[in-house]
């Protein structure tokens, strides 16, 4: 059976989900919340020591002010109510992605990242506004300035990924196929499983069901 450290999720069919559902893309992105907090718990269960979630792309600027504004208000509600929960469970937070948000976002951002610092159970890698391509960019850049040479092992500490194993297994729920510029890297030989079900309706037996899948596979990275 496979070792399993590392799940990555691009948390996809929200909007799809609300408009079919409650004629509104935000009510889905609130239901799919309650899907957050659903594979959290069942990361748990599962001994799972990292989980990275997509929440918002460096690409996702291009949506409408509304919907921007409503996420990043689900955002910090969310931020603001369960942090104190998290840390019982001793969960560790981290953001992946540019921060550059207002003052008062990077502080409640930093705030839950120091409150949860040496917490042990399971880190959970937030990805807002993330975007492979950037920090595959910025790793390059910031090498060339300290003159560091380039090679993988080196390479790899200028990631935001650095300290934790590439993810060993990657969801994407939402009917569709594509990786939008999600850990371009660090995917290059995780198990993908594209999953038919908007995030909202992405319940625990769906995840437990493709984690028993990925267990069984046989992984190869090349040898036979
Ligand atoms: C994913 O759901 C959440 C974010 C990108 C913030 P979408 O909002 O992309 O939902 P669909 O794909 O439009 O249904
Ligand atoms: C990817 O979903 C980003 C997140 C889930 C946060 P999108 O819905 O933004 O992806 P595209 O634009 O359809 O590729
Ligand atoms: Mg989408």
């Amino acid at each position: 059976m496979n070792p399993l450290n590392h799940v990555a999720i691009i948390m996809d069919g929200n909007g799809r989900w609300g408009l079919k559902n409650k004629k509104s893309r935000n009510a889905g992105h609130k239901a799919g919340l309650k899907t957050v907090e659903t594979i959290i718990k069942a990361s748990i269960k599962n001994k799972i020591k990292f989980l990275t979630l997509f929440a918002f792309s460096t690409e996702n600027w291009k949506r409408p002010k509304k919907e921007i504004k409503y996420l990043f208000g689900l955002l910090e509600n969310f931020l603001r109510s369960k942090i104190d929960d998290l840390n019982k469970q001793n969960i560790k937070l981290k953001f992946i992605g540019n921060k550059n948000f207002s003052i008062k976002l990077n502080k409640l951002l930093n705030s839950a990242e120091k409150k949860t610092y040496n917490n042990k159970t399971l880190q959970i890698n937030l990805a807002l506004n993330y975007g492979s391509k950037d920090e595959l960019l910025d790793a390059f850049k910031n090498m060339q300035r300290k003159k560091i040479k380039v090679n993988e092992k080196n390479f790899i500490k200028y990631l935001q990924t650095k300290d934790m194993p590439d993810p060993d297994l990657l969801i994407r729920t939402g009917n569709t196929n594509r990786l939008s510029n999600f850990l371009l890297w660090q995917l290059a030989y995780s198990e993908i499983f594209f999953e038919k079900k908007l995030w909202p309706e992405f319940k625990e037996k769906d995840y437990n069901k493709i984690l028993k899948k990925f267990k069984l596979i046989k992984r190869n990275f090349g040898n036979i």
